[in-house]
């Protein structure tokens, strides 16, 4: 992983993994269609490292990502955004990167920053990060999944509560309400927090992560039934892969597994 990019930071701070950092300070991380650009090029990267098996993807302490770019959208036209699928790209951090994303989320993460947020697999955040799905008062909508994902994650009437208002909510409120799966005292305990879990799921098997990560975010698009019977194929696949019988072997031999990852 090299730094190749404008806005862009790449590193392996620890062992498997890597860390993807958004670093367009002047604008509070607003993400213009080259920072998403080089976000996607960035993760595509690490995707495509063998020796990567998990990500953190932050902005800096005072921002995670302060929206898309109003700058740039405020000239935009319908048929412009139509014909050059404006956004649509965004949605390559969910759908082509198999690899676990934990989003580190200190300051602001509005708009698209908070959509971007969403996309990630987990969310660590600050107690007093500062969410918002503001676009209302922009006299637009949420357009990076905002209307759905924050809906699968806080429910219906929170959901139309949030984006009807385009009121804040803090990390402490994300965490009670289920988006943020942990929120920390301090930026420094936060980044800790982050690289400690990415570091714990880099050590189990890869083959094994991956399928996890595959079935958890089927569960967001199928209903019960069809979802139960895709993690149990899942799940019947996984006996041909080497690290169940490496798990498994290692357990009636009270040893820790070592992975092939295979
Ligand atoms: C472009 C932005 C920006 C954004 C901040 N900046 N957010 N530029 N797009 N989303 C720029 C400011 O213009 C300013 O540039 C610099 O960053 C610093 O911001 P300030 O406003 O001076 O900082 P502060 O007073 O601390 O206020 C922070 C803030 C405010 C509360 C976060 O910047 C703000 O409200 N930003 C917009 C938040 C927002 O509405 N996001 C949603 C965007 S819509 P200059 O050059 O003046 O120094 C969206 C749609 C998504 O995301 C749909 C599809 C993805």
């Amino acid at each position: 992983a090299e730094n190749k990019y404008e806005f862009i930071q790449v590193s392996e701070p620890r062992q498997a993994v890597g860390l993807v950092t958004i670093n367009r300070p002047k604008a509070l991380n607003a993400l213009s269609t080259q920072v998403i650009n080089e976000l996607n090029a960035a993760l595509l990267s690490l995707q495509q490292a063998p020796e990567i098996r998990s990500i953190v993807l932050t902005g800096s302490e005072r921002a995670f990502a302060a929206g898309a770019d109003i700058k740039e959208m405020a000239p935009l036209t319908f048929s412009k955004a139509y014909l050059d699928f404006f956004i649509e790209s965004w949605s390559n951090l969910t759908f082509t990167i198999k690899k676990p994303i934990i989003a580190a989320v200190s300051g602001h993460a509005l708009g698209g920053g908070c959509e971007l947020a969403l996309m990630a697999d987990i969310i660590y955040c600050t107690k007093k990060a500062n969410f918002a799905q503001p676009e209302i008062t922009l006299g637009t909508i949420p357009g990076a999944g905002g209307s759905q994902r924050l809906t699968r994650a806080v429910g219906k009437s929170k959901a139309m509560e949030l984006i009807l208002t385009g009121n804040n909510f803090s990390g402490e409120e994300a965490e009670r309400w289920g988006v943020a799966a942990k929120a920390f005292d301090s930026y420094d305990e936060l980044m800790e927090g982050a690289l400690k879990t990415a570091e714990k799921i880099a050590k189990h098997s890869k083959v094994a992560v991956q399928a996890a990560k595959e079935v958890v975010n089927k569960s967001q698009e199928l209903g019960l039934r069809d979802g139960v019977d895709y993690e149990r194929r899942v799940f019947h696949a996984l006996f041909g892969s080497q690290d169940q019988k490496i798990g498994m072997k290692a357990f009636a031999d009270k040893k820790s597994p070592e992975w092939v990852h295979e």
